[in-house]
């Protein structure tokens, strides 16, 4: 498998550096920032994207912000860290992973007796260093869901561009591959940013992994016609009644249920939320422009409303398990007890 670094810390630049995800699968272009302006920026813009990715970009924004802001006392310049913090945080409300990673370097920018900024890089390196082990993890656990000859469908982008490297529910099937199982991949194009066609198409073609590009409403179709083994997706949040992910996600599970195919959800444990329901959860929505405009054509009429909701929320019963870096839970999912069994011992 060809390596994917998603987004990293530069010491030369004194900031983050990212594959500019909106320009893919045409141009591979990286990217720089060095202000908390322009993170919100590439955060929004979905140049940086994926839940995983988001809470190693919150991390390094909180370090970014140590090392940018100023203030005339040390209140001020933490009451102005804190600030920044907040507007990360706020960028794209519905992956948890993004505030996550913003409290977990706060907390450790606030708890430092010395160096602050010193400390609040360290952490966000570790969120990075972690990432891609819980995706091997994840990816190791899934593998052995999947059979030596099976055909996958999965929708949006929950791979190495999602993450800082390998993926969840695409760090599965590259587990699975290398593994040495035939595993071919239906992947949905993820309307109205393409996720599915531009990024998981891109990074599983690159490593050399059978994958086909279907419109997002063929999906029923090919499960109706018995060609789909199994369905695995990422997330975004997890609460203890609903997974969340990109929208149409749940259309998916509808349909694998319909179908009797197992419905997978690939995430790590800082996707989990166990301190909200799904009715609590804020669902971002996106400008009409996303909808209306391809290229330089309209394609709905002046004047005519839209509706662009990014995610949608997946009531547990239609979820078959869930592939953590700590094993697979099945229903009932006991997310409590999840997030308190510790490394040791792992019920794969
Ligand atoms: O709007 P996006 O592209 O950030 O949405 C991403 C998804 O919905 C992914 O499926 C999810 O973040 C899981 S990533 C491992």
């Amino acid at each position: 498998m060809k390596e994917i670094t998603t987004l990293w810390w530069d010491d030369t630049l004194a900031g983050i550096r990212f594959i500019d995800q909106t320009l893919l699968p045409t141009q591979y272009v990286i990217a720089e920032c060095t202000t908390v302006d322009r993170l919100i920026t590439a955060i929004k813009r979905l140049e940086i994207r994926g839940a995983p990715a988001l809470g190693v970009a919150g991390g390094y924004g909180v370090a970014l912000a140590a090392i940018t802001c100023t203030g005339a006392s040390s209140d001020a310049f933490v009451r102005a860290v804190r600030h920044e913090a907040g507007r990360i945080r706020e960028s794209r409300p519905t992956a948890v992973n993004l505030s996550w990673g913003v409290d977990r370097v706060l907390a450790r920018f606030l708890a430092a007796t010395d160096s602050a900024k010193t400390a609040a890089l360290a952490e966000a390196r570790a969120i990075a260093i972690e990432d891609p082990r819980c995706c091997h993890a994840i990816g190791n656990y899934g593998a052995a869901l999947l059979s030596d000859q099976c055909t996958v469908l999965t929708h949006c982008n929950a791979g190495a561009l999602a993450c800082s490297s390998w993926g969840t529910a695409l760090g599965v099937i590259r587990s699975a591959v290398e593994a040495g199982k035939q595993v071919k991949v239906i992947a949905c194009e993820t309307r109205p940013l393409f996720q599915g066609a531009r990024l998981t198409a891109w990074e599983l073609a690159r490593d050399g992994i059978d994958v086909t590009v279907i419109t997002d409403s063929t999906a029923a179709h090919i499960m109706r016609t018995g060609k789909i083994d199994a369905v695995i997706v990422g997330a975004d949040r997890i609460t203890g009644d609903a997974v969340f992910n990109k929208i149409g996600t749940y259309m998916h599970a509808v349909c694998a249920s319909h179908h009797d195919i197992p419905f997978y959800v690939a995430a790590p444990l800082s996707t989990f939320d166990a301190t909200r329901t799904e009715q609590e959860v804020p669902l971002e929505e996106r400008g009409r422009e996303e909808l209306a405009v391809m290229g330089n054509r309209t394609l709905i009429p002046d004047g005519v409303p839209v509706k662009n909701f990014a995610f949608d929320a997946t009531p547990m019963e239609l979820i078959s398990a869930i592939i953590t870096e700590r094993g697979v839970v099945r229903p009932p999912f006991n997310i409590s007890a999840l997030l308190s069994r510790t490394a040791s011992n792992n019920e794969p």
